[in-house]
């Protein structure tokens, strides 16, 4: 047993990269003003990574650049994007390109979570709009960029959460059932899901590969609309499987998503489900505490998302 194979719940983003070298690399994370995005960018530039990280508030990213600067002397770069603006996505997409030809590493980190109802500047459901639209079409436009970058891999940060719903394929924007916060972030983690099983479909064979992740559950700003009867909720959840809400460190919580990036061991894999810097397995029970749901990485779903998201954000991609 190596000490990969070792690597587990409490694993951090340093020890994923314990003897990798980024150098030559490019990565770009999305929604980097903190929590799990920060570390990730943190870690892939302090072993050489050329990080380009996304903000909606570019004021907000100041600190976090400063601070990477300041312990790996790397530079990072920022680029202003609004996942909740078809516009400001584009905008992005076509900077991105004019300035960078190839695409080595993309985390897919930014998220919004059980947030009351909402929708982004297109008129989508705040949640399936943000946390999978947005990423759809960022992803689809740099597309050209990754496939030169190839070997190239993309990282779907998605969540436990997923457990929560599969994509309601006739209502995904709560147009005509009643909104559910958690069932509308379960939506959107199960799209993340399906998004990378289908990227990995379609630019596998041209060495780009595309995986999911769940961090495991970490403080940070993701938790800003919860109220207390949300986290005994999830206290209660997690008792009723036997199970106790066990906690990360951020650099604990970032590991998977790193591992997921740069992993020698997942050379030309994709289209998985990661949890704890391992391989998930499938599981289908009641309330779940680990693995996958098999919706989440079923195929034919993978497909239809796509299909769907294309006629959504009015723009087919022949990938
Ligand atoms: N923390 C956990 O326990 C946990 C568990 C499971 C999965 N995850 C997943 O991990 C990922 C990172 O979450 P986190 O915990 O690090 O949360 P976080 O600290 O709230 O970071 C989320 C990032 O997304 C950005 N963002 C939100 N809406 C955006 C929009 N419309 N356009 C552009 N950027 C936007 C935020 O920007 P602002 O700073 O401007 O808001 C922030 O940079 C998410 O995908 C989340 O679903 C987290």
């Amino acid at each position: 047993m190596t000490q990969r194979d070792a690597f587990g719940h409490e694993t951090t983003t340093d020890q994923v990269l314990e003897g990798i070298d980024l150098t030559g690399k490019r990565a770009l994370v999305t929604g980097a003003t903190g929590g799990l995005g920060a570390e990730t960018a943190r870690a892939l530039a302090g072993k050489g990574a050329e990080v380009v990280v996304t903000a909606r508030d570019l004021e907000k990213a100041k600190g976090v650049v400063e601070a990477i600067r300041a312990s790996t002397g790397q530079t990072v770069e920022v680029e202003s994007l609004e996942l909740d603006s078809l516009a400001s996505i584009r905008a992005f997409a076509e900077r991105f390109l004019a300035k960078y030809d190839s695409l080595n590493l993309l985390v897919n980190n930014a998220a919004v979570m059980a947030c009351p109802l909402g929708h982004t500047q297109d008129g989508f459901e705040l949640q399936f709009g943000t946390n999978h639209l947005g990423h759809f079409l960022m992803t689809c436009l740099i597309a050209p960029a990754l496939v030169r970058g190839a070997p190239a891999r993309i990282v779907s940060v998605s969540s436990l959460g997923h457990e929560r719903a599969p994509v309601d394929f006739d209502d995904p924007n709560f147009e005509r059932r009643e909104y559910d916060k958690w069932a509308s972030y379960g939506q959107a983690k199960t799209a993340n899901v399906l998004f990378a099983v289908e990227l990995e479909r379609r630019l596998g064979e041209r060495g780009v590969h595309a995986n999911a992740i769940h961090p495991g559950v970490i403080p940070t700003d993701l938790a800003r609309h919860l109220h207390a009867e949300d986290y005994d909720e999830m206290r209660a959840r997690a008792k009723a499987r036997g199970t106790e809400m066990k906690l990360k460190t951020i650099e604990a919580g970032a590991a998977t998503q790193v591992y997921a990036a740069t992993a020698p061991e997942l050379e030309g894999r994709g289209g998985l489900y990661l949890e704890d810097c391992h391989v998930a397995e499938v599981n289908d029970g009641e309330m779940i505490a680990f693995g996958v749901r098999p919706y989440a990485i079923d195929p034919d779903n993978a497909r239809r998302l796509w299909e769907l998201s294309e006629k959504l954000v009015g723009e087919s991609f022949p990938l």
